[in-house]
């Protein structure tokens, strides 16, 4: 991708997030007319919805001839990776917007024929904004974050996870997670793919472990976390696949190749 016509598409994206998460934060207080799509705790609300059509609008008009993965469905979902394809989740983390009103972020990552190249995670209630452009550092509003430490130990690393890794399940024996919560030092569930992605590349989380994750719930995740050194995989060793669900496995380069032989012994 030409790199000035990338910083252009990188100025709207992030002029674009925090319009949309201004948006929000006005209209979250009214009705948010809940609904259920999967089960009865995949919650999806009119703002998820209206977000999505706002980025999908501001793209199509601006860029016709970009494609657009959303998760709430208004984009092209695309089955191939050529071309310029925005990923987006308007709202990852729809469960704590809805109960908590805070711990959510708009997710926003940018491939160009397959290259993560601009990724974007805003929390909104926060007011931070993680950004990357593939090459020119990865950055916490405007402080760029450093490489990840190269010798961290498994017993001194947080690690996000949610707790269904430690219930019967059809991915890993639950034994073995449960061994690995007392090898490390502690674990955390904050809810938001996008946001636990980004505490990896800030260093406040050394891993994230997810059973099943969407290409929008981790793409703009993924951009950043590369960009400090980051490693991610499925629970297997593959690649991700931006086109795909896939489990997910995403660390510090020093523990990532640790985490895959435990859960390989557990693998079902
Ligand atoms: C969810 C969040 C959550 C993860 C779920 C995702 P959503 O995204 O990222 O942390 O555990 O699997 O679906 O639905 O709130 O955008
Ligand atoms: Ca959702
Ligand atoms: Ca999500
Ligand atoms: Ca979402």
């Amino acid at each position: 991708m030409d790199l000035r016509h990338r910083d252009t598409i990188y100025q709207n994206a992030k002029a674009w997030v925090y319009e949309a998460g201004k948006i929000i934060k006005e209209q979250m207080n009214n009705p948010l007319n809940i609904e259920t799509k999967s089960d009865a705790n995949d919650l999806v609300t009119i703002l998820d919805k209206q977000t999505e059509k706002y980025f999908v609008e501001k793209i199509k008009d601006k860029y016709p001839d970009h494609q657009i993965i959303g998760e709430e469905g208004y984009g092209d979902q695309p089955k191939e990776l050529d071309g310029t394809i925005w990923v987006i989740d308007p709202i990852d983390g729809t469960m704590n917007f809805v109960h908590q009103k805070k711990f959510f972020a708009i997710s926003v990552g940018i491939l160009h024929n397959g290259v993560g190249e601009i990724g974007l995670i805003y929390d909104v209630m926060n007011d931070t904004l993680y950004h990357v452009k593939r090459g020119e550092g990865a950055f916490r509003d405007n402080q760029q974050l450093a490489n990840l430490s190269k010798d961290k130990q498994l017993s001194e690393s947080i690690i996000g996870m949610n707790y269904f890794w430690l219930c019967e399940n059809r991915l890993v024996d639950y034994r073995v997670m449960q061994d690995f919560i007392r090898t490390i030092r502690g674990a955390r569930t904050y809810g938001s793919a996008a946001l636990e992605l980004a505490f990896i590349a800030e260093g406040t989380l050394d891993g994230y472990l997810s059973m099943r994750l969407s290409p929008w719930d981790v793409a703009a995740g993924i951009i950043l976390l590369q960009e400090v050194g980051g490693v991610v995989s499925d629970v297997d060793g593959n690649k991700w696949d931006p086109l795909n669900k896939s489990s997910i496995v995403a660390s510090n380069a020093a523990l990532h190749k640790t985490i895959l032989e435990i859960i390989k012994k557990g693998r079902k």
